[in-house]
């Protein structure tokens, strides 16, 4: 634990190479119940490409170090010196040694304490067995070494342990030799033929139950697939199977990219910081993205799994194969994986429905990251804990960037430019410059300013204003781009924005684009903005059309657009764009938020705008849409989302009009959703195709209008749905709307689920976060029960988030109570966690990110708290960098 006087701040023009390279490394694990003890044999040289220095520096943190050996001689004290953060070794104090010339060995042996490490990060265990995490930098944890990534290394592993209670031993790579040894001891050697870098080890001892299944490489090669989980749980792991074949099927497909090693592993643990990790040939997974059976996983849930497997694995190449120089170049693997499965997905599901949940996460949490006092560039300039970087900008805002150079270079200039970024840098370390070029440089296409999108932070503003002459038949769009300060950042450039865009006539086909003169910014349907103020002429525009701009969400920008009511139900009803159909329909429904936000305000009554009524009538009638799209087209627009859209936001206000605009839409609608429910809710034999997904969530959403109603009999049809369904997903959505509302028997409806589940571990997850996010006032109560109850585990992030995450980041009413409670509430947990659990307690802290938005009495509020979590002892840096950013 760092205190907040030794914090320092590392920055990404500071980059130099490692003094030293290690070529080789071999480790050798003793695991015991109570202790391990790692021995590191690593042949060192003298890097050409940096200057040399007599000091070796090795990072390591909490390990004993117990013995040290440089070129055969053990070393004495004068010649190395330990800190918290480093072993340092003086290598001009070494008799003979000639490390300048010629490569060198060093064998160090330290003692660690797997069982007492509940940061999760290095070797810790998760129900009795033991696993690693190191990226960012935990292999440190482990042994000492060059913990970078662009020190790449080839590995041989041994692990020796009890053989009874550790069957298992796992590695990277290869299994080369395995045994017996005396005690009731065994042991396993792996060896990885590819370099890489420490980010990327694993280690996995235990007793699992083991899938096995194979792959065929379109080569011809036989991949052995084996996904490792607690015993009991091997009926839940062939969804995962098939979609880890699937994607590798996918990646040849699409890239041509075909597996390199011979098995593919997958391990799922319990108790897993994040989603799952890539290690070579060696993945470990948080079980909810490996588990996944119908009667205890959601649709989405086995939408989850398949994308995050899909992730890992496209990880071997975009990450492992060709990784990054520097922390700070993260977005080179992460925005790119991210891409390659939002892709994925898309092509297994449906393409709008797809691209329409991943611009939800962009507007609902990366807008208000980006505005907030975290905001930094997809390639961030600096760091005080790197784990607090591996953000929604970094991950998904660095994918919306990868997806521009998709829309400007179309699918085979993309392909061009990833082929070519695989042939130059395969196997080597590199950054997102290097990226660029190669796109750059497949293409002949120049990406200069673009480059843009790496270095500002915050959301561009495009705003635009559009005249339309009858007489000459010319439409003139006058559009600027602005991009607001972020914290460090002022004065920002115009980006290169691809806007995507289309002109709808009176039947809502798509009028033909041509501009009147520098034809250039116009390809296809894609206009290119690139400074601060443009005009477009479009010529032989023979009428006046309605707009329909930022199709697909072509930029991660804001679109700033007076459209009226008409315009807006008129694309809602016949936009092509099935991206803007849905748009249109959530900046309608945001107008009439805002206008009763306003009747509020002027102390009037709320009046519901009958206008509504027709529009989601023809909506919710339409047969040709998918079922999953009308769920999403129905959904009104998120509180967060909404709270981004303004300076400052009266949230009860926003509430109470959000809640009225529910409730009157049942109203209105009541006959329409009751039979839109029966005709999609489906009992009988349970089937998980597309159609079957569809009408569950369309019936889904249907549901949640009836219950709004606050009527009995609405009651009783969730209730049933709960009790009758044989699937999640039903079960589910009925617990979560019953849980939500004031049905008078909810004590009784979530004693009696929690009684059937108890022993799905995730299904308690889903469980307690139903009630977490329970808007009504007792829910500040049961929280604090919920953290007292037998299910709830502090030192287990999914139970964590699963209360207190889903709590703070989706309770907005009762999170963000007048009283305050809520504040505390969380302060109170992040002071629980934040010793053993750094990052997860840093991951909460963020929930007091976007204190400006509220009114004085909130800020002060959580300001109070923020204040009071900065006087922590000992705080953890990772929690320190969030409080006091966040403070400013
Ligand atoms: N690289 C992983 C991924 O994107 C995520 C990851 C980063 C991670 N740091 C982690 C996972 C720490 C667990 C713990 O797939
Ligand atoms: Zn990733």
């Amino acid at each position: 634990m760092k205190t907040s006087d030794s914090i320092s701040v590392k920055y990404r023009k500071d980059y130099k190479p490692s003094a030293f390279l290690i070529n080789k490394v071999s480790l050798n694990f003793e695991l015991f119940d109570d202790y391990a003890i790692v021995t590191a044999r690593m042949m060192l040289q003298a890097n050409p490409a940096a200057e040399s220095s007599g000091a070796l520096v090795l990072d390591g943190e909490e390990l004993e170090l117990q013995g040290i050996e440089v070129a055969g001689q053990k070393l004495v004290q004068e010649q190395y010196e330990v800190d918290s953060e480093q072993l340092t070794i003086w290598l001009n104090k070494i008799d003979g040694l000639d490390y300048q010339q010629a490569s060198f060995e060093l064998v160090t042996k330290v003692k660690i304490y797997p069982a007492q490490n509940t940061s999760l990060e290095g070797l810790y265990l998760s129900s009795e067995k033991f696993c690693t995490q190191c990226e960012a930098e935990g292999f440190r944890k482990i042994t000492y070494y060059l913990d970078r990534p662009d020190v790449m290394s080839t590995f041989t592993v041994r692990i020796e342990a009890e053989k009874k209670k550790y069957p298992h031993l796992l590695s990277n790579g290869n299994q080369i030799e395995h045994g017996s040894l005396a005690n009731g001891r065994h042991y396993a050697i792996w060896q990885d033929p590819f370099r890489k870098p420490s980010y990327l080890f694993a280690l996995c001892a235990g007793d699992y139950d083991l899938l096995e299944d194979h792959f065929t490489t379109r080569s011809g090669r036989e991949i052995k697939l084996e996904i490792y989980v607690d015993k009991g749980k091997l009926e839940q792991c062939h969804h995962a199977m098939e979609s880890l074949k699937k994607s590798m099927a996918w990646d040849e497909e699409v890239f041509g990219l075909e597996y390199d090693l011979d098995i593919y592993m997958i391990v799922a643990v319990g108790d897993f910081n994040m989603g799952a990790m890539e290690n070579k040939g060696l993945n470990i997974f948080n079980t909810k993205y490996v588990l996944a059976h119908p009667e205890t996983a959601t649709d989405q849930d086995f939408e989850d799994v398949e994308a995050v497997i899909a992730h890992e694995y496209f990880h071997n190449w975009t990450g492992n194969r060709v990784t990054c120089r520097d922390w700070f170049q993260l977005s080179l693997k992460e925005g790119l994986t991210v891409f390659r499965d939002q892709q994925f997905t898309a092509d297994q599901t449906d393409h709008a429905v797809k691209r329409i949940e991943d611009v939800k996460v962009i507007r609902s949490h990366q807008f208000a990251e980006d505005a907030g006092p975290m905001a930094h560039p997809i390639r961030p300039d600096s760091y005080i804990e790197m784990n607090n970087f591996y953000t929604v900008t970094v991950y998904n805002k660095g994918a919306e960037v990868i997806r521009m150079y998709h829309t400007l270079l179309g699918t085979d200039g993309f392909r061009r430019g990833m082929d070519l970024y695989f042939e130059r840098f395969d196997g080597q370390a590199v950054t997102c410059e290097d990226f660029v070029s190669a796109m750059e440089d497949a293409n002949d296409y120049d990406l200069i300013q673009f480059r843009r999108w790496y270095s500002q932070a915050g959301t561009p503003e495009v705003t635009v204003t559009s005249e339309y002459d009858e007489l000459h038949k010319k439409l003139t769009l006058q559009i600027g781009q602005a991009c607001p300060d972020t914290p460090g950042q002022s004065n920002k450039q115009p980006f290169h924005i691809p806007l995507k865009l289309g002109l709808l006539d009176k039947d809502g086909n798509d009028l033909p684009l041509e501009l009147a003169s520098n034809k250039e910014q116009l390809t296809g349907d894609i206009l290119h903005l690139t400074e601060a103020e443009q005009t477009f002429e479009f010529v032989g525009v023979s009428h006046k059309p309605v707009l329909s701009l930022l199709r697909n969400f072509s930029a991660p920008v804001r679109l700033f657009y007076d459209y009226n009511d008409q315009e807006l139900a008129f694309l809602y009803a016949h936009d092509k764009d099935s991206f803007n159909r849905w748009e249109a329909g959530q900046r309608l429904f945001a107008r009439v938020i805002w206008q009763l936000c306003a009747e509020q305000e002027a102390g009037e009554p709320m009046q519901f705008p009958l206008h509504l009524v027709n529009a989601v009538q023809n909506l919710l009638s339409d047969e040709s849409l998918d079922g999953r799209f009308k769920a999403l087209a129905l959904t009104l627009p998120d509180i967060k989302a909404l709270i981004e859209e303004v300076e400052r936001v009266n949230l009860d206000h926003l509430i109470a009009a959000h809640d009225f605009l529910k409730r009157e839409l049942a109203k209105q609608l009541e006959m329409d959703w009751l039979v839109h429910y029966q005709a999609n809710h489906h009992v009988g034999a349970f089937k998980q195709d597309k159609a079957a997904i569809a009408k569950r969530a369309f019936a889904g959403v249907c549901l949640s209008y009836l219950v709004a109603l606050d009527k009995p009999k609405a009651y009783e049809l969730a209730v049933s749905q709960l009790v009758n369904s044989n699937n999640m997903t039903d079960a589910e959505t009925a617990l979560q709307l019953l849980m939500h509302s004031n049905y008078s028997q909810k004590e009784q409806i979530a004693d009696d689920f929690y009684r059937k589940w108890q022993n799905e571990e995730l299904v308690v997850n889903k469980w307690l976060s139903a009630q977490a996010t329970d808007p009504t006032d007792s829910t500040i109560e049961r929280v604090k029960g919920l953290i007292e109850h037998p299910a709830f585990d502090i030192k287990n992030p999914n139970k964590v988030r699963s209360v207190v995450g889903a709590f703070a980041g989706s309770n907005l009413p009762q999170f963000h109570r007048n009283d305050g409670k809520g504040y505390v509430f969380l302060a109170e947990q992040i002071k629980q966690l934040y010793s053993v659990n750094p990052q997860t307690a840093a991951r909460l802290t963020g929930a007091f990110n976007r204190w400006k938005k509220f009114d004085d009495e909130r800020q002060r509020l959580m300001c109070e708290q923020l204040q009071g979590i900065l006087q922590l002892p000992d705080l953890s840096k990772d929690v320190y960098e969030i409080a006091s950013k966040a403070l400013g």
